[in-house]
């Protein structure tokens, strides 16, 4: 995620600073390199030991900057970051910065770098509605910062309101995806896609139903990657509580027949149609009105299944100027299957993957496959993450767009 990247991250004195070892450590594991500067308020709330021994560095204060001088100046640190994070902003540190003012190392840091500067404010939910830090913020964000409010939950006050700092999980994903929006240009601008993801659920009676294993990962990380690179993505998805970036709009369904008629929809206006949701190929017949119970003496129950719609076959018939991809999950003769719906479903790419293995799949967190293009072109994508693997199969999308 951020290989040979170098993050400074500067500490602000609230509440919230106690989690920053932990988005530190998440850094470092995703391949950062890590720098810290800590306001003096700031080591109220996390020790300068425990933000240097995480970090594997030392950690910058004013106290430092002044005892180091012929080493260090206040340039150095934002010159050698690639990015800088502000988490958690105080509302005293964000009115500082929208005034530009410079009167300790970690608003000098600011004001001297002309890198991306993420700022994550984090406070008690009546000073983050007062006008003024909303005016700072307002400015802040005129000025070219990044601004992520901060989230509606339990407060350090002991009730639930806005102000809360992200948890770091959340931190570090979104400094990714505005990080990487910033360094990769924005090749699908203006194009438009529609991307499926999960398995489709088909109604048994009003509390059971029919489904599979597919989790929607790989299709809420694929509309994830084509919004990283500019494009307009809907989300159709059984499984929206998956994170989803705000940019992408999200269309929640359940059925497979719901799924279609929400593709169908957009379907003219698409550029780029990809179907990486699992919809169930059957449904019940004449799914009960009430919940069945069990009979007395009754042993077995039968239903009766009808088939659903092809949903990626239809598009293939409709088609004009969409390029159309399917996946195809497959347990055995994964080549063979793919070849064969590339041709029968008038697709543009398959994307094959073997499914039920220990590795890979429906419901893991990496993924191989084979792409098969239909000018005959085939690319093998060994096990990867599959937000990597939905990031390559973008790209690989658009050289043919
Ligand atoms: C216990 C305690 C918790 C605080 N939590 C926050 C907070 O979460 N957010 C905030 O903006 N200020 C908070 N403050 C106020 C800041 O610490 C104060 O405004 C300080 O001047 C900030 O300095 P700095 O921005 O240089 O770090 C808190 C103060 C105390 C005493």
């Amino acid at each position: 995620m951020f290989s040979g990247k170098k993050v400074l991250l500067i500490i602000t004195g609230g509440i919230a600073a106690y989690k920053m070892p932990q988005l530190i450590r998440l850094f470092i594991k995703q391949g950062a390199q890590v720098k810290v500067i800590v306001t003096q308020n700031a080591t109220n709330f996390v020790t300068v030991k425990t933000l240097a021994t995480v970090s594997q560095s030392v950690v910058y204060d004013d106290e430092y900057l002044s005892e180091n001088i012929a080493e260090l100046t206040h340039l150095d640190l934002p010159l050698w970051a690639d990015f800088i994070v502000v988490a958690p902003a105080t509302a005293n540190t964000l009115a500082k910065i929208a005034t530009g003012m410079a009167d300790s190392l970690a608003t000098t840091a600011v004001l001297a770098s002309d890198k991306p500067v993420y700022i994550f404010p984090a406070m008690n939910d009546v000073m983050y509605g007062q006008h003024a830090t909303q005016r700072n913020l307002y400015q802040l964000a005129e000025s070219g910062y990044k601004i992520f409010s901060p989230e509606v939950g339990p407060l350090a006050e002991g009730y639930a309101a806005k102000g809360r700092l992200p948890e770091p999980e959340t931190i570090i994903e979104l400094v990714f995806q505005a990080f990487y929006r910033y360094s990769h240009p924005q090749v699908l601008q203006n194009k438009k896609f529609v991307v499926t993801a999960g398995g489709t659920e088909e109604s048994i009676d009003p509390v059971r139903y029919i489904s599979n294993r597919s989790s929607g990962k790989m299709g809420t990380d694929l509309a994830n990657a084509a919004s990283l690179l500019g494009a307009d993505v809907i989300l159709v998805t059984t499984r929206p509580a998956m994170m989803v970036m705000s940019e992408v709009k999200v269309e929640t369904v359940k059925t497979t027949a719901q799924m279609q008629a929400a593709v169908a929809v957009h379907f003219d206006e698409t550029d780029v149609v990809i179907m990486a949701a699992a919809p169930a190929d059957f449904r019940v017949a004449n799914p009960a009105t009430q919940k069945i119970k069990k009979v007395a003496g009754q042993d077995d129950l039968n239903l009766q299944l009808i088939k659903n719609p092809d949903i990626l076959a239809g598009l293939g018939k409709q088609k004009k100027h969409q390029f159309l991809t399917g996946f195809a999950a497959e347990t055995e003769n994964l080549h063979a299957n793919a070849l064969k719906k590339l041709t029968a479903k008038n697709a543009d790419l398959i994307i094959a993957n073997q499914v039920g293995r220990s590795t890979g799949g429906f419901n893991a967190d990496e993924n191989s496959g084979t792409m098969f293009f239909k000018d005959g072109t085939t690319i093998e994508i060994p096990l990867m993450s599959k937000q990597e693997m939905a990031l390559r199969i973008i790209q690989e999308i658009n050289e043919r767009l």
